[in-house]
């Protein structure tokens, strides 16, 4: 069954993930759609500081958003900081330094910035896909941390800021990866049997594809959406995945371009027409699964997904935010 998804997935991705899949897409594409102001809106971007999340944060900084980069690394995020106000004329560009794999300190930043800042769209981009099991200092594997507990930590924190929110909206970016991946809740965190990067990775997207359409059964007050970039080349595709690389880097698509749907997700009116929790490529709703692939959980597992999380969630949440 392994081989079968992972060739259709191949060979779907080399028609539609590339650079070529793209500009056949956009060619479909409303340009009326991201012509907006969005000044006096906040959104909030996780792993801002390179690759389509700093693309996707300049997008919105030049159509007058406040944006707020979510980053781990203080130099990286000045870095960009100072790359966004210069392109685009905005100083309404916030840095908040924050380790998405750390969620005591997730719980702490939500908390903070809740009392002081508004928010009407999170964009939950920062992602890795680490080829080796490693744990955090939580004891937390480290692909897991960040894709999947990070995630939904930040999500759940901030809910209630969004709610208050007209036109609120959360954009997971996930990826066309876990399509060859089913939900496996009874191992989360690959404790079983040999540990593949790539396919702790698949599960943890695949988890945010769940969490999206459960949460939007949640909360109908937010806008969810999940998607994915296609192929683009950024430095967590250099490094994570060099083989990969190196045979596709003249057929990836640009940092830009892997953006372009969490752009319009997060910015245009035409997007929040769709139901809330679909997942998209290319602003438009595609399939979670692949043909014949067995991929469907049942609802029984994806609840135990979502009482798992939260039961870890809560180990880690500071006493004023615990059920
Ligand atoms: N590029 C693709 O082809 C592709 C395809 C499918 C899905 N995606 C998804 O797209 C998203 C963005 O990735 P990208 O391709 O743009 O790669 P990227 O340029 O390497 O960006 C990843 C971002 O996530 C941040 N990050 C990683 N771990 C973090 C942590 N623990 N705490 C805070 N920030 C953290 C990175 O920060 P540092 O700079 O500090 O490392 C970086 O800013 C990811 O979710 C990825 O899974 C990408």
């Amino acid at each position: 069954m392994s081989l079968y998804r992972n060739t259709v997935w191949f060979i779907k991705g080399l028609r539609e993930y590339t650079k070529g899949g793209y500009e056949a897409a956009a060619k479909h594409f409303c340009a009326g759609d991201l012509e907006v102001d969005v000044t006096g809106r906040h959104y909030m971007i996780t792993g801002a500081n390179s690759g389509i999340g700093k693309a996707t944060a300049l997008a919105i900084a030049k159509k007058g958003g406040t944006v707020h980069l979510v980053c781990r690394n203080s130099e990286r995020a000045e870095e960009a900081k100072n790359e966004i106000i210069s392109s685009s004329g905005n100083q309404n560009v916030v840095v908040h330094l924050l380790d998405m794999s750390n969620p005591r300190a997730i719980w702490e930043f939500a908390e903070k910035f809740k009392t002081e800042n508004k928010l009407n769209v999170l964009i939950n981009n920062a992602g890795c896909m680490v080829n080796k099991r490693e744990l955090t200092d939580d004891g937390l594997e480290k692909n897991f941390a960040t894709n999947t507990m990070g995630l939904y930590i930040l999500t759940k924190a901030l809910l209630p800021v969004l709610e208050k929110e007209d036109d609120a909206r959360v954009v997971n970016v996930a990826s066309g990866g876990m399509l060859v991946q089913k939900l496996n809740v009874s191992d989360l965190q690959f404790e079983n049997g040999t540990f593949d990067g790539t396919m702790a990775y698949a599960q943890n997207k695949r988890q945010q594809v769940i969490l999206t359409e459960q949460w939007a059964k949640s909360y109908p007050k937010i806008h969810f959406s999940v998607m994915h970039p296609g192929w683009a080349d950024t430095p967590a595709v250099r490094s994570s995945m060099p083989d990969f690389y190196e045979k596709m880097k003249n057929r990836l698509r640009t940092e830009d371009q892997g953006a372009d749907t969490v752009i319009w997700l997060s910015l245009s009116p035409a997007s929040i027409k769709h139901p809330s929790g679909l997942f998209f490529q290319d602003r438009k709703p595609v399939s979670t699964h692949l043909p014949l692939a067995s991929t469907q959980s049942s609802p029984g597992d994806e609840e135990k997904l979502l009482e798992t999380l939260e039961e870890l969630s809560q180990r880690f949440a500071p006493a004023a935010c615990k059920l």
